[in-house]
């Protein structure tokens, strides 16, 4: 059975296009088939990049789970002084989001493997529509990791739909002592702002 976070997807490529509109910007992206939303925009990253504030103008920003590169794209266009981090393990959508940034003449994205990032970046804001399929521990790890991984006073916004566990992940998150929010909600997707932990 094929996943959209298998490292080398196993059906045939069939590259599509899709406009994503937002009020402030339109892009031009290209998805394809063995990536996630590879027919067309996802609607809950769609309400991410519509209900979360502007990103930080300046600094490391991650989409941490790129896909095509949606959310990194208009990050990167949002705020073209900072550096945009889109990490994934699936080989396409990583090749599909430095042509879909460099489509989009949004230069400061640095499409790559996790393990690529150094390990000295912090991050001033983390925004993802993650991997809930990889089950739950798989996900609590992946978010403890790259959430612990906030510069100080940073800030996460993570779009999760309800049927897919967002309220159990917002109380978790508290447990593992980011403080979470729940700011808006819409059609069962809930968009989530999770602070940096408070330290020492
Ligand atoms: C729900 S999709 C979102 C994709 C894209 N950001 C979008 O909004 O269309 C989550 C992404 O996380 C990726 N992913 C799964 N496991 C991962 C991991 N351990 N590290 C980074 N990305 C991962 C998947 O391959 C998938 O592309």
């Amino acid at each position: 059975m094929s996943h959209y976070f298998d490292p080398e997807p196993s059906v045939p490529s069939q590259p599509r296009q899709v406009t994503l509109v937002l009020p402030d910007l339109t892009v031009e992206l290209t998805t394809d088939r063995g990536v996630f939303a590879g027919h067309a925009v996802d609607p809950g990253t769609r309400f991410l990049l519509l209900e979360a504030p502007p990103p930080p103008a300046r600094g490391e920003l991650l989409d941490l789970g790129c896909g095509y590169g949606p959310i990194a794209v208009t990050l990167a266009l949002r705020s073209p002084g900072a550096t945009v981090w889109a990490v994934d393990v699936n080989h396409r959508a990583l090749e599909l989001t430095t042509a879909n940034a460099r489509a989009g003449g949004a230069v400061n994205v640095r499409a790559c493997e996790p393990d690529a990032v150094p390990p000295d970046v912090r991050f001033a804001a983390i925004w993802a529509n993650p991997p809930v399929r990889i089950g739950k521990p798989a996900l609590q790890a992946l978010l403890s990791h790259w959430l612990g991984r906030l510069a100080p006073g940073g800030r996460a916004w993570l779009v999760v739909h309800k049927h897919l566990g967002a309220d159990s992940l917002l109380r978790w998150l508290g447990q593992e002592g980011f403080a979470t929010e729940r700011r808006r909600s819409r059609r069962g997707y809930r968009l989530l702002e999770v602070q940096a932990r408070a330290t020492a």
